[in-house]
């Protein structure tokens, strides 16, 4: 009995306080390092920290998304509340979206509108919480997960991705880790933090083991489409019949528009098995709660799904692609540093310290901070994302400013080496 969630009823009746979980995110930790740099210092702040890449000019969403957006605001139509689980056309686009390549199609009632990705993961977190509950979350992780599963007072327990294997799951310590009180598994394809994209058969294994352990899989596609190493990019629905998947995205990524709040999860559940009447009403109460994203950003959404062109997609893909082996390049310049894969996706990469070749850096913060305050260089430690002792770096950044920050990185490490 004496378990999280009875102290946590206390708030009120015994006066004790709600404890705030303590996770570390990655804003929190990003604006400690922002602080840290010197005033005085004459250095242009490159930061290869936070995951907004609308910071430089070159990753600029395309005009039609604007004058779709516009065209709604003017119409004068949108001032009014959408209903909670989204706008119908919205649903219908975003369903033909998600549909394009499954063997199956999503019908409008299986999307959800949300204020962003990050809603998304609330919800789902938020509709499979009961007492007891635990879930599967990869480490490293984007550490909202573990934040919204403390605040529902889910028990999380991290598998490991395998760096040597391209991050791909461990299987045998989600084997070990599922139990009856499992009520999902997370992955994320394309990885934020890792840079990795999974193949059809890594995923359809995925699949199988989580149809052995009768759990649903959670799939964060966020970064859906932003795959620039030669592997396509496959979404986990493809496999819905096997498993039932909740998967996650929005604009943000894809679009350049992290700022628009749209996002959506949608139920990839061919079999019915998640689709009871109970569910979809318990789906339906929490949006009630949280209300979506702006009616006009959401009537915009068909439009600009429908009329984005391929030539504004892949440049965004040309300039990650070119990133990325910038930052690649760079990295096999600093001895210090190694990155175990080369990203094939998203826009981030996790590269490993060697502690042993710098004569005064204690650990992954201590190098990210003395980095900030003698470089004017942010990048997050991994402890951010559960990693101690590796860094993250996201490379959607002019390239010009990624150049520079490398090359400062590089002198950092001249400056510290053995
Ligand atoms: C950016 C990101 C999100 C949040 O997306 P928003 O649409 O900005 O809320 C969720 N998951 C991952 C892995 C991300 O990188
Ligand atoms: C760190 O560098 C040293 C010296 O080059 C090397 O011997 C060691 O194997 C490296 N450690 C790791 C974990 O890569």
């Amino acid at each position: 009995m004496e378990n999280g969630m009875k102290k946590q009823q206390g708030f009120g009746t015994n006066g004790e306080e709600p404890e705030t979980p303590t996770n570390i995110t990655i804003k929190g930790i990003l604006s400690l390092l922002m602080a840290s740099i010197d005033g005085e210092d004459k250095k242009r702040v490159i930061s290869l920290g936070m995951g907004d890449p609308t910071a430089y000019s070159c990753f600029h969403t395309t005009a039609i998304a604007v004058d779709a957006v516009v065209d709604t605001l003017r119409s004068d139509k949108f001032n009014g509340y959408a209903p909670t689980v989204g706008l119908p056309q919205t649903r219908k686009a975003l369903a033909e979206y998600l549909s394009q390549d499954l063997p199956y199609k999503l019908s409008p009632d299986d999307v959800y509108v949300t204020a962003g990705c990050t809603q998304a993961i609330e919800v789902t977190l938020s509709i499979l919480a009961r007492p007891g509950a635990n879930i599967l979350i990869p480490r490293p992780a984007f550490p909202i997960y573990g934040l919204c599963a403390a605040f529902r007072h889910i028990e999380v327990r991290h598998y490991d991705l395998l760096p040597e294997k391209g991050w791909e799951v461990d299987f045998k310590a989600v084997e070990a880790l599922a139990d009856y009180n499992t009520v999902a598994m997370v992955i994320i394809n394309p990885g934020n933090p890792c840079g990795n994209v999974y193949s059809y058969q890594h995923l359809k294994e995925i699949a199988e083991t989580a149809k052995r352990l009768n759990i649903p899989v959670i799939a964060d596609e966020v970064y859906g489409h932003l795959a620039f190493g030669g592997k396509p990019f496959v979404q986990m629905g493809v496999f819905g019949s096997i498993v039932p998947v909740f998967t996650l995205g929005s604009l943000s990524k894809r679009w350049l528009v992290p700022g628009w709040r749209l996002g959506w999860f949608a139920t990839n559940d061919p079999n019915g098995i998640f689709k009871n009447p109970k569910m979809v009403e318990r789906i339906k109460k929490y949006c009630d709660i949280c209300g979506g994203p702006a009616t006009f950003i959401q009537a915009a959404v068909p439009r600009i799904i429908e009329q984005s062109e391929e030539v504004f997609f892949m440049r965004t893909i040309n300039i990650l692609k070119q990133s990325s082996e910038i930052c690649c390049n760079k990295i096999k310049e600093i001895p210090c540093l190694t990155c175990p894969q080369k990203p094939q996706g998203s826009m981030a990469v996790m590269v490993k310290l060697n502690l042993s070749l710098l004569k005064d850096i204690s650990d992954d913060i201590d190098f990210c901070f003395k980095l900030a305050k003698e470089e004017s260089v942010i990048i997050l430690p991994g402890l951010a994302v559960g990693l101690k002792n590796w860094v993250r770096i996201t490379f959607a950044v002019e390239p010009s400013s990624l150049e520079e920050a490398m090359a400062r990185v590089k002198s950092f490490y001249q400056r510290h080496s053995i």
